[in-house]
């Protein structure tokens, strides 16, 4: 069976983050028809693995196989060079119930100053993963390197945008424009692997 996609299909973005499924019918420029695993009352699966990319197969996986659908999923997160890799996988539950990033920024800021740092070499990354029903699974990732830079800065963006500068430039993601932030971003170079890889 040939891993590619047909114009026009449906296919569930294993998301229950209602924010997130425009963001991915316009990087996928309007070729399918997309729902949300929420939407569709998919169960939501617990994020288990230890990778970014095992976490992105384990939910397109899982909204595949319940829905009968092509299934894409995203898993992503901020990587500290000298926090062993931390938040990482954990980026999202590292804000806490409701998600509180100004603290999550503190954290690392504090976790960087027991060792005497005020600054480390980061990453973002983003991994994409298609899934078939109870078929193949195709996964892939992008990413940005920079460094952390404190206090946090702009208002732009989400996350920890405010506390990365990407390597080469001079803002934080939260002070970029939009246009600018996606030229170099993580989620941008993933989704343009996907489309060599599928389309
Ligand atoms: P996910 O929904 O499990 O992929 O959570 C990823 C988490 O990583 C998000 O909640 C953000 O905190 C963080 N993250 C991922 N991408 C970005 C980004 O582009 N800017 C800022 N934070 C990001």
């Amino acid at each position: 069976m040939p891993l590619q996609l047909a114009p026009g299909a449906r296919l569930v973005a294993a998301t229950h983050n209602p924010g997130k499924v425009p963001e991915i019918a316009a990087l996928l420029e309007g070729r399918f028809q997309v729902v949300s695993a929420g939407e569709l009352g998919l169960p939501e699966p617990e994020e288990t693995e230890q990778t970014f990319a095992g976490n992105a197969v384990l939910k397109a996986r899982a909204a595949a196989d319940a829905s009968g659908l092509i299934a894409l999923a995203d898993d992503s997160g901020l990587s500290v060079a000298a926090l062993a890799g931390a938040p990482g996988v954990y980026s999202a539950r590292w804000a806490g119930q409701p998600r509180d990033f100004g603290a999550a920024m503190r954290r690392i800021e504090a976790l960087l100053a027991e060792q005497g740092l005020k600054t480390s070499a980061a990453a973002f990354t983003s991994a994409l993963a298609v899934a078939w029903p109870q078929g193949p699974c195709v996964v892939v990732e992008g990413r940005v390197a920079g460094a952390l830079r404190f206090p946090p800065r702009g208002e732009r963006g989400f996350g920890y945008d405010p506390i990365f500068v990407p390597d080469g430039g001079e803002q934080t993601f939260g002070e970029m424009e939009p246009a600018a932030k996606h030229a170099v971003s993580h989620r941008a170079r993933a989704f343009e692997k996907l489309k060599a890889a599928l389309f």
